[in-house]
């Protein structure tokens, strides 16, 4: 299998099908980091550990002690005892001192992955995962670190997260306990990264580094719109088909830092874990601390490769739902629709016209409940709201299913509204400093989700209507950031535990969800996309991707999104023009091409719409579901990107066994006088022959790929085409 030890060399080596990690220990036990890259068929290498060059390893030279700890490729740096460099572990002792040293003492190689209590953590059978568990201690503070690594062999990814016992007798303070650390001479790497706001998320940012620390993160709560749990480097050649990548993906949901630092001697430290700001964790005698799982892949064949195995792995080993191997509904969700201002009436006329289109799903999104005619009120009071809902939820609910559609729930199960009963009940409940003016976004507090009371209401709201009524799909969504951090019920020396607390109080809270609805279709959304990561995907196959529809605006975030996560879990819908958010209107076609390459779903008032575009919603949902195996499980190419030709965009799946591809182009722009564009195909088998749905003759997918395809100019802007290519 994957993982290997040599005693002689004292090394590991955990091997996927195509790349190799090797770790080595020096004399007294530290942990160095040899190499992380292509396939090496044998154990090797220690010699980059530069064991034998000046300063020496500190037992041979003591004088030089800090010398060699702020050089040596160290696996799990610690902070305070001479290694300036950024450190994954600072543990403060009771007199007040940061100080650890972390020394090898034993390891285990066993089959399998054990998951990780209250975090979500990828999974695998026995003949799928290998994992390698590195006990290391600090004897002075009888401070316990298993470093854990699970290799997922086809699928060239390496998990890690870590584990902190402390087995001494006086408490220990965590301040700060990242997951991952790569250790690397720099090759002139650049890194790539993910930015946003609301309505822009994940747009792909690359850029060179330099020495000192350049890194993203988030303190808001959730992993945010603004910066994404996600860093690659890469060499500086490297496009979709050519050239190195290192890349980590955060399983977290919260706070956290992704950070590159070029050193002096010009090596390259990467890290990535919870964030430190805001973070103490009191760990007392005898308990012990988990780390979040950090994803590693590399990659020899450029970002293309690296996306597919992060695809397969999210589809394989993260998401749990009965849905990722599903076609999911094609629903209509009435936010865009009607926002606040609705009740049953309207609500039935859009499922009835929504029915008779071969949509498959109504959600009822926001305002359904308390009094919430707007975003200012009645968060937390989760009762119908019967002036709107005449008959109650059960009635509208089985309405609905007469119509012959399934029945969907907006939540906002995180969240408390100044302006509601629960708050007027229970004001200690809301995240807040005592004594200080609480800070109110979108009108609306923060619960506290470390209290277990708070938990099993919020979680009690959201399980009595699901058990009311055959609710088949649940939005969950959480509309803004932490602020104003403190809990009425956590000590003072805890509260700096409230931002993680948090989080776990969100993943039990989940986790009851899908484990009381097993079948319920769950998508997670935070104000649009701020919380798309992999930590959620855990717990939902799908992810409100952005409240930006709009055709154009959707490439970009999608490509990005597209970069890590499966398409088949990015929320897409087509949307009604002048869209909502830009002001821009596009072809209802190119909506529907666009939303393809998603969950596919409607978020428009049917009723209103003009009939030519309602006309082709018949014609979009069959080509969902003609496409839909497709696109959910197939290999993601992409081809060229509009975000950065400023003109046109393409992208394609292919299917695994190559007998079937999508490709999807869209001339954003338009251009006068030209011929036809040539693209190239990628992904396909050279050897077999294809042809072009609708067109005539016949190719081998050497030629689509190396020669090309020819798309004839589109007429106007933002423009769209399929490209149906199959085995002839
Ligand atoms: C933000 C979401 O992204 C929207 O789709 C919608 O559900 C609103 N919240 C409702 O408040």
């Amino acid at each position: 299998m994957g993982i290997h030890y040599d005693d002689n060399g004292r090394m590991f080596k955990l091997d996927t099908d195509h790349t190799t990690y090797l770790m080595g220990l020096t004399p007294e036990g530290y942990l160095g980091h040899v190499y992380y890259g292509k396939k090496i068929k044998q154990f090797g290498g220690a010699y980059r550990l530069r064991m034998q060059e000046a300063p020496f390893t500190p037992s041979v030279n003591k004088r030089e002690k800090s010398s060699f700890l702020d050089f040596f490729p160290m696996e799990y740096p610690t902070g305070g005892i001479g290694d300036y460099r950024e450190s994954c572990l600072n543990v403060r002792n009771e007199q007040g001192c940061m100080g650890a040293e972390l020394l090898y003492v034993s390891h285990v190689i066993e089959k399998g992955k054990p998951g990780l209590p209250g975090l979500p953590a990828s999974f695998g059978s026995e003949d799928e995962v290998e994992t390698l568990r590195i006990v290391c201690r600090d004897e002075i503070l009888g401070l316990e670190a298993e470093l854990m690594y699970s290799v997922f062999a086809a699928e060239d990814v390496i998990t890690r997260s870590v584990k902190i016992s402390n087995q001494g007798r006086e408490n220990l303070r965590l301040e700060k306990v990242y997951s991952a650390c790569l250790d690397m001479d720099h090759r002139d790497f650049e890194m790539i990264t993910l930015h946003g706001s609301w309505a822009r998320e994940r747009h792909i940012q690359r850029r060179s580094i330099g020495y000192g620390k350049q890194m993203v993160s988030s303190f808001k709560g959730e992993s945010g719109h603004q910066e994404h749990p996600f860093l690659a480097l890469v060499t500086p050649d490297t496009t979709q088909e050519h050239g190195e990548v290192y890349a980590m993906n955060f399983v977290y949901s919260g706070n956290f830092i992704a950070q590159a630092e070029l050193t002096q001697f010009h090596q390259i430290r990467m890290v990535m874990g919870i964030h430190s700001e805001e973070f103490c964790w009191k760990l007392a005698p005898g308990e012990t601390f988990v780390a979040p799982e950090a994803v590693m892949v590399y990659s020899s064949e450029g970002l293309g490769k690296m996306t597919r195995s992060f695809h397969d792995f999210y589809r394989n080993h993260m998401i749990r739902s009965p849905y990722k191997y599903k076609s999911r509904p094609v629903l209509i969700n009435n936010w865009e629709a009607t926002y606040f201002d609705f009740n049953t009436e309207k609500l039935l006329a859009i499922a009835r016209e929504a029915k008779a289109n071969g949509i498959e799903m109504l959600v009822m999104d926001d305002g359904w409940f308390g009094k919430r005619n707007l975003d200012d009120s009645s968060l937390g009071d989760w009762e119908v709201n019967e002036e709107k809902i005449t008959g109650g939820l059960a009635e509208l609910v089985r309405q609905v299913n007469e119509i012959g559609l399934q029945f969907g729930i907006w939540f906002e199960p995180e969240m408390i509204s100044p302006d509601s009963n629960l708050y007027r009940r229970h004001p200690d409940w809301a995240i807040q400093i005592q004594g200080r003016e609480n800070t109110q976004s979108r009108a609306q507090y923060v619960l506290d989700l470390s209290r277990k009371e708070v938990r099993d209401y919020a979680y009690e709201c959201v399980a009595k209507i699901l058990r009311s009524a055959p609710i088949a799909y649940v939005k969950w969504d959480m509309n803004r950031q932490l602020s104003n951090l403190g809990s009425a019920k956590l000590e003072p020396d805890r509260q700096q535990e409230l931002f993680h607390r948090y989080v776990l109080g969100l993943y039990e809270m989940q986790e009851r969800l899908v484990t009381e609805f097993p079948d319920l279709l769950l998508e997670n959304c935070s104000g649009g996309g701020a919380r798309f990561d992999p930590g959620m995907l855990y717990y939902s196959p799908q992810i409100w991707c952005s409240d930006d529809t709009d055709a154009v605006e959707r490439l970009r975030i999608q490509e990005g999104t597209a970069m890590i996560y499966p398409i088949s879990a990015m929320g897409a819908h087509v949307s009604d023009c002048p869209n909502h958010a830009v002001g821009r209107t596009t072809p209802f076609e190119t909506r529907g091409h666009v939303a393809l390459a998603g969950t596919f779903g409607y978020e428009l008032d049917i009723t209103k719409i003009s009939p030519e575009d309602r006309a082709q919603i018949p014609e979009q949902v069959a080509m969902y579901h003609k496409y839909n195996d497709l696109v959910r499980e197939g290999d993601y190419y992409r081809i060229a990107s509009y975000s950065r030709n400023h003109m046109f965009d393409c992208y394609g799946v292919v299917r695994k066994d190559k007998e079937e591809a999508l490709f999807t182009y869209v001339q954003v722009m338009n251009r006068p006088n030209y011929h036809s564009r040539r693209i190239f195909f990628k992904g396909l088998d050279p050897e077999k022959l294809y042809q072009i749905e609708g067109e005539e003759g016949t190719y081998t997918g050497d030629v689509l790929m190396k020669a090309g395809y020819l798309v004839q100019n589109l007429w106007g802007d933002y423009k769209a085409r399929l490209i149906h290519v199959v085995k002839a």
